[in-house]
């Protein structure tokens, strides 16, 4: 059943996902390293698209100017070889010591100037390699002790950086858009921009909000309790879904980074739902990379990490293919219009419609009857029903 991904379904996989060594703060690393060159060519083969990458996945930290031009050279063959594109790179702002307490956000000055400068050699990186997005994940920027972080004054510096660096793009002339990775805690007690929403109104005050966008990560919502793919639905409204990181998390606990849709399976329906065919009653779908942020759990050898890395393709392929069934079945959509869903489009008020004819409409409040309305059942278990039997390949 399904079909094998092809490069039309634009999965892009990170470096450090395969890369996982599987170290965690209990065990050691359970897998020998994994050279990038080698990820690009089986990723290739497993059907993916693209690579993403932070500067250290391929150039270790410290690495001398003429070893890195190396590391780049030999990465760029890859690539070539394999139509492999770069759609998306970031930072690692949180490995190295140096980051303990933050990078743009870090109390100490000098550590802010160079994670600042860190990113704007990345970005020409960026830029060079043909990427559209830039990613900023936080994960140290954030404290354990309320009293350690003046969070007014590290938003004001979280601003001062991004803003800086838009304006380092845009003066540089590089096509590269900025996607904000919320997440609310892991490594850092708590970790500014928390969630979706957090991160939608930080966005809304920077200088070059237009080029900010998104990137949410359905493990991070999920650890904050929250709906993923009801935050996802509030990031495509605001046209802010530049970017997204797939995997499975099961409720709130650690970032579980599990393969997309071994979490919350009925989630990711509705998310694979809501990105292929946009809103119920209209509105857009997601056009962007279907990229994976998961780990190969610390019990699989190299076969289970690719075996795992096709399994979140499979898995996105699989929810795409029940999607489109549950949309044409006859019967849901029947479903549909009797919940009303797609009625929710219709404006509140008419067409060129004044408040004052409203209030001057007897049939939206005096002529009403509530009770008769309050009698009105919305069949929405039904609907969901038919969801989870065509999730189930019921139907
Ligand atoms: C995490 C994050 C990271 C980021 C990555 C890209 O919880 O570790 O999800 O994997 O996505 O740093 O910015
Ligand atoms: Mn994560
Ligand atoms: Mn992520």
């Amino acid at each position: 059943m399904a079909a094998q991904p092809t490069k039309d379904d634009h999965f892009s996989f990170g470096l450090w996902t395969v890369g996982w060594r599987a170290n965690d703060p209990f065990g050691d690393a359970t897998r020998a390293p994994l050279d990038p060159v080698e990820s690009v060519h089986r990723l290739n083969e497993l059907g993916a698209w693209g690579v993403t990458f932070h500067d250290d996945d391929l150039i270790p930290f410290g690495t001398a100017a003429g070893e890195r031009d190396k590391l780049i050279a030999r990465f760029k063959d890859a690539l070539a070889e394999t139509g492999i594109a770069v759609p998306m790179m970031t930072t690692n702002l949180f490995t190295h010591p140096v980051f303990k307490d933050g990078g743009f956000t870090s109390n100490d000055r000098a550590v802010r100037r160079f994670a600042l400068r860190k990113v704007a050699r990345n970005i020409d990186l960026a830029a060079e390699l043909g990427a559209q997005t830039y990613v900023f994940w936080g994960g140290r920027e954030g404290a354990e002790y309320d009293g350690a972080k003046d969070v007014q004054a590290a938003l004001d510096r979280y601003r001062e950086g991004i803003d800086a660096l838009a304006q380092y793009v845009l003066d540089q002339g590089y096509g590269l858009r900025f996607a904000i990775e919320p997440k609310p805690n892991e490594p850092r007690g708590d970790i500014l921009l928390p969630t979706v929403g957090h991160a939608l109104s930080f966005i809304a005050g920077l200088e070059h909000s237009d080029m900010v966008g998104l990137n949410p990560e359905v493990g991070h919502e999920t650890m904050a309790g929250l709906n993923f793919a009801a935050g996802i639905a509030q990031a495509l409204w605001a046209g802010k879904l530049f970017h997204i990181d797939l995997n499975g998390q099961k409720s709130i606990k650690y970032d579980q980074d599990l393969v997309f849709g071994h979490g919350d399976v009925t989630n990711a329906f509705f998310l694979v739902d809501l990105l292929e065919h946009g809103a119920p009653g209209g509105g857009p779908a997601y056009t962007g990379p279907r990229h994976f942020d998961y780990k190969p759990s610390r019990t699989e050898d190299m076969q289970g990490v690719w075996d795992s890395a096709a399994a979140n393709m499979r898995m996105y392929l699989l929810l795409k293919e029940r999607a489109a069934a549950y949309r044409a079945d006859p019967e849901v959509q029947e479903a549909l219009a009797y919940s009303g869903v797609a009625d929710l489009r219709t404006p509140t008020l008419g067409d060129g419609e004044s408040f004052g004819d409203f209030l001057a409409d007897r049939s939206a409040f005096d002529d009403f009857d509530p009770e008769a309305a309050a009698d009105r059942g919305y069949g929405f278990v039904r609907l969901n029903q038919l969801a989870m039997e065509h999730l189930l390949g019921a139907r």
